[in-house]
């Protein structure tokens, strides 16, 4: 059964553990996730983006799609199916509809009235249907802002308000990462992180988890970071481990064994990335 993020990310924050968010873009990627985090017994939260979910289909098939594998996989760890960065009440509403247990709601564009507005009408549905709702303040870019003058950091007071306002479950202030690769040095703002985990009690979530190193991602869920969000990363290497195969393997068709192909890797990539979290004491 699919439970929302509430109580794996309170005792990831209680703890200063994290919890990873790794987007999935087809069935392999969500049964190659499942079933690694499974055998290291780890809860983990599959994140569907808006264009993933309309490749794969619709709200209803990832939903129906995720909740299968978790059954007939044998799947015992805490699983949450989250939308990542929905757009509107339109969206979130429609995953929670389809059996979605988490979704973001992405006003960060507007502004801070407006983004309160849409983010409480999000929760306001969301916690009828004992759904979490994430929602984010001061803008995570993407590869397009990757340049350091351009990397928005949130506003503290701003940051108190907008959760105090809005009920949300958690929560994610831009801090200093971008989506996709890095083009220059990163930045984070720990000692921003360090503030708001002792000042709000909601878990706080960390947004382009990818390109960061060990030591980064240790030091972040030790100022109080709760939540790693990682996709590009697990594209990379898979795209990596496929091309080797099929340069190895110029005669395979079969695109189950082709896409299958990357999955060594792709499970290599998420053991390390729990193992972290091993000696993050
Ligand atoms: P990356 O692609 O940089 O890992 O970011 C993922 C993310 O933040 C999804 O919401």
């Amino acid at each position: 059964m699919l439970v929302n993020s509430k109580k794996m990310l309170m005792e990831a924050r209680e703890n200063y553990q994290v919890v990873y968010h790794f987007n999935i873009n087809n069935l392999e990627w969500a049964k190659i996730i499942l079933e690694k985090c499974n055998s290291m017994n780890t809860p983990v939260i599959l994140g569907a983006s808006l264009g993933a979910i309309k490749y794969m289909g619709g709200f209803n098939v990832v939903a129906s799609l995720v909740n299968s594998l978790v059954n007939d996989l044998d799947i015992h760890i805490p699983v949450c199916l989250h939308l990542d960065h929905g757009d509107s009440f339109d969206s979130c509403k429609k995953a929670i509809d389809a059996g979605f247990t988490s979704v973001m709601i992405d006003a960060s564009k507007l502004s801070l009235e407006e983004n309160i507005k849409e983010t409480k009408k999000v929760v306001d549905y969301a916690h009828l249907k004992n759904v979490t709702v994430e929602a984010e303040l001061g803008h995570v870019g993407g590869i397009e802002d990757n340049v350091a003058s351009n990397i928005l950091v949130a506003d503290y007071d701003e940051c108190i308000r907008f959760v105090n306002e809005t009920g949300i479950d958690s929560f994610t202030p831009a801090i200093g990462t971008v989506h996709g690769i890095y083009k220059g040095e990163v930045n984070i703002q720990y000692d921003l992180i360090k503030k708001l985990r002792d000042n709000i009690d909601v878990p706080l979530v960390m947004h382009g988890g990818s390109g960061l190193s060990h030591d980064i991602l240790r030091k972040s869920i030790k100022c109080g970071i709760s939540k790693i969000n990682v996709n590009s990363d697990i594209q990379y290497v898979w795209m990596e481990a496929v091309k080797q195969f099929i340069n190895n393997n110029p005669n395979v068709y079969d695109p189950r064994k082709i896409i299958y192909s990357g999955k060594d890797a792709m499970e290599k990539f998420i053991e390390d990335k729990i193992n972290i979290l091993n000696d993050n004491k």
